[in-house]
């Protein structure tokens, strides 16, 4: 097929912000004490993953969950996804400054990090099994419309 006329699978989608994702959290974990660059980017990360998660939970994992093979990994997904947004709840309201902050920061980073291999090594396959090829265009779209709205809703 000609790279021109190819469609974003997405799978392609998915990782691409999990990329986004993953350079945002290098970055925080070389930040220091209560410094503006720590706030910033917690709070960037923070919004990517959480708009991540819900467009995600709505364009990708919905259909999962409705099928027999995506039911388990769906919901065990979604419950990764609680977790994840746990975490981050606590280090919004933990002091920055404190010895702790990095440490949890750290947990949370290598829980997302753990979630995002998860699904682009297991659940995309399973995925790949449940969707066909001509259901790609329209998730992307989902996944993208949701994203925008998650992030004009802020
Ligand atoms: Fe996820
Ligand atoms: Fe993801």
């Amino acid at each position: 097929m000609p790279a021109l006329n190819r469609v974003m699978t997405i799978f392609e989608r998915l990782r691409a912000d999990h990329d986004v994702q993953r350079t945002l959290m290098r970055l925080l974990l070389k930040t220091h004490g209560d410094s503006s660059g720590r706030k910033e980017l917690f709070g960037r990360l923070k919004r990517a993953i959480e708009t991540h998660a819900e467009a995600e939970e709505r364009a990708f994992y919905a259909p999962l969950l409705a099928s027999e093979l995506g039911r388990e990994p769906a919901a065990d997904a979604v419950r990764e996804h609680g977790q994840v947004r746990d975490l981050l709840g606590e280090l919004e309201q933990h002091d920055m400054s404190s010895s702790g902050w990095l440490a949890k920061a750290k947990v949370m980073v290598d829980l997302n990090e753990h979630h995002m291999q998860e699904e682009e090594r297991k659940t995309f396959e399973v995925a790949a099994q449940v969707l066909s090829d001509s259901d790609h265009q329209q998730l992307v779209r989902e996944f993208d419309t949701y994203s925008d709205r998650v992030r004009a809703a802020e």
